[in-house]
């Protein structure tokens, strides 16, 4: 069976959390919904795949852009499971949305995994998650979920979440200081197209999502959000975060 795996993650939680589940699969496509120049209305998939869809969770939801570029992608009957990951807070209704989309796509939801990736803006909390204990777990359900899409059992999976889905709020916008080198990275791999190349410094806030992957890659740490939204986002979120998550399947 062709596999694939669909993921975004603009900071490479998700990535690994998806590298993880997939790693016991054979022949694994990546399709990556960061890259804006992608033509995803072309991507169409053999009805007997099994694909895998990862997302972060964005204040309880996913990320609005994912889901737009998920839902120009033909599903063709493929067997999917979708997969929420998030920072050790609450994933709330980001498996729900993501059934949606995917099932709108014309896949075949089959499971779904919540699992936890370190806080990809308050990195204290999960830090060092997925850990090898996660890893060999995530592996565990990957087998399961590739068990149930050879099978002829393929009922569908009870999924958490409310309809109408949670609103998305507003992120921090990182700015780059006076220590940016002009080198264009963060211009070239912002998901959202909002760092213009030529004003590398400065962000499109309409455009930015707030995924912090400019934060996480540029080169000389220039890019950052405000230290005292974070800290105060960070005490916002101290009592929920403060017990261990655990990965879940739902199959
Ligand atoms: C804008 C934003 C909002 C987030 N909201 C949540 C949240 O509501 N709950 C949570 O547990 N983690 C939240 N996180 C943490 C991410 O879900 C988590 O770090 C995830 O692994 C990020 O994926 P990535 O590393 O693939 O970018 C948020 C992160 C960002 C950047
Ligand atoms: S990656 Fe960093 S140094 Fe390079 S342009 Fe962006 S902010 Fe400046
Ligand atoms: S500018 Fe915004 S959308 Fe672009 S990489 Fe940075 S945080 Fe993400």
């Amino acid at each position: 069976m062709k596999c694939y795996q669909i993921v975004f993650s603009p900071t490479g939680g998700t990535e690994r959390v998806a590298r993880a589940i997939t790693q016991n699969w054979s022949q694994v496509d990546t399709i990556d919904l960061s890259a804006p120049d992608t033509k995803y209305a072309e991507i169409c998939f053999e009805s007997e795949a099994l694909v895998m869809i990862a997302m972060p969770s964005f204040g309880g939801v996913a990320p609005q852009l994912a889901l737009n570029r998920l839902a120009m992608i033909k599903g063709n009957g493929a067997k999917c499971v979708i997969a929420a990951v998030y920072g050790n807070r609450a994933y709330e209704d980001t498996l729900a949305q993501m059934e949606d989309y995917a099932q709108n796509a014309g896949f075949q939801v089959i499971a779904a995994i919540s699992a936890v990736a370190e806080h990809s803006i308050i990195h204290e909390y999960a830090a060092g998650r997925p850990n090898l204990d996660d890893c060999k777990e995530l592996a565990e359900f990957g087998n399961r979920i590739l068990e149930k899409a050879t099978s002829s059992k393929l009922s569908k999976p009870s999924v958490p979440g409310n309809r109408p889905y949670k609103k998305a709020g507003t992120g921090m916008v990182p700015k780059a200081d006076s220590s940016c080198t002009s080198c264009g990275l963060c211009a070239q791999k912002c998901p959202a197209g909002a760092i213009s190349a030529n004003t590398p410094g400065t962000t499109d806030k309409s455009k930015c999502i707030s995924c912090m992957r400019c934060v996480s890659i540029c080169p000389v740490q220039a890019r950052k959000v405000s230290s005292l939204m974070t800290t105060i986002a960070a005490a916002a979120i101290k009592k929920a975060c403060s017990v261990e998550k655990a990965n879940e399947l739902f199959i």
